[in-house]
């Protein structure tokens, strides 16, 4: 989603500010756009709708060596992607760039307007501009005026925001949208993402709730939002430059599917032991008595860390007997009156830490006192700093918009929580052997699968990407599976995917099977093998396209047929999913997508 650099420094800002943007590009934006100010308050604003790539051409004739600026990448909320809405905005005599949605803008709009305002884009941010430019006046410093505009306003915010008569900061805010403060030598950045500061420092302060900063050229002075001076704490962030490279890889994506086992190995690491204490998560800071007491999770997130949430359900509840699970769409859960049970726990599961959906749950679900656990892989991110505890996945930065390695790493933390809940309540290694050897084999497992399956899928990709529909079932572990790969086919590739718990296709999907459909039915070597492979003939009898895959060796009927070979028993379904992973990339290569910054998509969804 939007993204926001700023500097102020010695250094040309113009370059910085690119290479920032750029670092950013990641989350997904539909145009660009970065503004300088020189020492003699002169402004130079670029602006683009497309890529970086196009602000840094416009760069070229429009080079000027200002050392302080602000940058931004916008997704588009209020407005279409264009040049007239792209960030900076500028009134009067400041300039911003905003993420988050200002949500009373409209009555602010109609205020500004009858002091003498006009607009010339259909944004929120050129409101909250302005608004900051009426409060701005000679005895009132930029400070005090962005103080007073937030006091206005309704709704999520992070801005970075430059006063043309004052080069020599920028004052920053956060409220509901995250904002870091990079601290260099004689040197300070912003950044929306700490992705933005690596290779320029690894020193930062996280604005916190509420907090604004004042930004000179190496140092920061810190405010609440009743002015009152905050000592700012700052944090040794850790990712480094190769976390961030492609590696040789074509793309983020095959990159991020190709780590997986490493990614594994990560979360697993010092967690997942061997004898009578198989499981410890350190962060979690639950003592055995709190453990034994669980009746009930809630497994709250969106998109693919909701599917892991699914996949999780099904394989914890074969073990922990007395503990019910329920899976919540984020976005949906926030809005409804829900009951809780006695004894919960709630995981909190999100890649970036920061979807906005998932921290209104967390807020509310805190607020009803509910004990909340993050599974999350972010570090420092604000659901990391909102929850009592939690299980950092460690896979490093996930890149490419559409998630893999951390749904993988998340259904293994949720697992391993879960043998924390059985190992408190007595229940023995003996009894979970084929979870605890499933986990430790995994990464090679998945090691394996790749070295043997992908060259043929990359070959199945091309007699597949053609079709504009798909339509993904399986049973049991398989159905989240199901939803996973679909939704990985759609971010991708733009083919329609639709996924059904296999029983379900009679019910209305399977009368979709005609030709211009292909079907993906994952069918395990289980107790439902045969129940799996009646739902496989009823689509073959039907004149389908079948792509089956499974991890039965015995003879099946389909168009084309994907064998896993596995000594896995319970987690086959994320070898499955590793599959479809390589199926769904090898597909939107095909036809010629954007893989990993697909249209339309966010990659940390800050909005509502
Ligand atoms: C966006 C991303 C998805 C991700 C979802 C939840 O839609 O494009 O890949 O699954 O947000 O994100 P989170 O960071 O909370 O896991």
């Amino acid at each position: 989603m939007c993204g926001i650099v700023g500097y102020i420094g010695d250094r040309k800002a113009q370059n910085l500010l690119i290479s920032g943007l750029k670092r950013l590009e990641y989350r997904g934006y539909d145009s660009a756009g970065i503004a300088t100010l020189s020492s003699t308050g002169q402004l130079t604003c670029l602006r683009e709708k497309g890529k970086v790539a196009q602000l840094a051409a416009l760069q070229v004739t429009n080079e000027v060596d200002d050392s302080i600026g602000i940058g931004h990448t916008r997704w588009a909320t209020h407005g279409t992607p264009s040049i007239v809405n792209a960030h900076p905005h500028t009134v009067g005599r400041i300039t911003l760039v905003h993420n988050g949605i200002i949500e009373n803008y409209q009555d602010l709009k109609q205020i500004l307007e009858s002091k003498g305002y006009s607009f010339k884009s259909d944004t929120d941010t050129e409101v909250l501009t302005a608004l900051i430019d009426s409060l701005y006046k000679d005895d009132v410093s930029l400070l005090d005026a962005v103080l007073g505009s937030l006091q206005l306003v309704v709704g999520a915010y992070g801005i970075a925001v430059l006063a043309s008569n004052k080069p020599n900061h920028i004052v920053a805010a956060r409220s509901g949208s995250p904002l870091i403060i990079g601290l260099g030598d004689e040197e300070t950045f912003i950044a929306s993402d700490a992705s933005a500061l690596v290779g320029h420092t690894n020193q930062a302060i996280y604005l916190k709730e509420g907090e604004i900063a004042v930004c000179r050229a190496g140092t920061v002075e810190l405010y609440d939002i009743a002015a009152n001076p905050i000592t700012p704490a700052v944090e040794t962030i850790e990712s480094d430059m190769q976390a961030i490279q492609k590696d040789g890889y074509d793309h983020f994506l095959l990159k991020e599917i190709h780590e997986q086992p490493e990614a594994l190995r990560s979360t697993l690491a010092g967690r997942l032991r061997s004898g009578s204490l198989y499981a410890h998560l350190g962060g979690i800071n639950m003592s055995d008595t709190e453990l034994r007491e669980i009746r009930n999770i809630i497994v709250v997130g969106c998109g693919t860390a909701n599917y892991a949430g699914q996949l999780a359900a099904y394989l914890i509840e074969q073990f922990t007997e007395d503990v019910s699970i329920q899976v919540e769409i984020a976005s949906e859960f926030r809005y409804r009156s829900f009951h809780i049970p006695e004894n919960s726990v709630a995981l909190i599961v999100s890649q970036s830490g920061e979807t906005a959906d998932t921290l209104a749950c967390l807020t509310e679900l805190k607020r009803r006192g509910v004990r909340c656990l993050g599974i999350v892989n972010a570090v420092g991110s604000t659901i990391t700093r909102e929850v009592d505890g939690g299980v950092y996945v460690h896979v490093g930065p996930e890149i490419s918009v559409a998630s893999t390695k951390a749904f993988t790493s998340q259904v293994a933390a949720m697992i391993l929580f879960g043998l924390m809940i059985a190992q408190a309540k007595g229940t023995s290694t003996q009894e979970l052997s084929t979870f605890i050897n499933d986990l430790n084999d995994l990464p090679t497992e998945i090691e394996k699968l790749i070295t043997d399956l992908e060259p043929d899928i990359k070959t199945l990709a091309k007699s597949y990407a053609g079709y504009d529909h798909a339509l993904y079932f399986g049973r049991n572990t398989l159905f989240p599976i199901a939803l996973e790969g679909a939704l990985k086919l759609k971010e991708i590739s733009y083919i329609q995917a639709e996924a059904y718990a296999a029983g379900e296709l009679k019910h209305g999907p399977i009368a979709l099977v005609d030709d211009s459909f292909f079907e993906v039915a994952l069918i395990a070597d289980n107790w439902l093998y045969e129940k799996s492979k009646s739902n496989l003939i009823e689509v073959n009898a039907r004149g389908g396209h079948v792509i089956a895959i499974t991890d039965s060796k015995k003879h099946i009927q389909a168009e084309t047929i994907v064998r896993v070979s596995t000594s896995l028993t319970q987690l086959t379904p994320l070898l499955f999913n590793v599959v479809l992973q390589l199926f769904a990339y090898y597909v939107s290569l095909e036809r010629g997508n954007d893989v990993d910054q697909p249209r339309n998509l966010a990659k940390s969804v800050t909005v509502e």
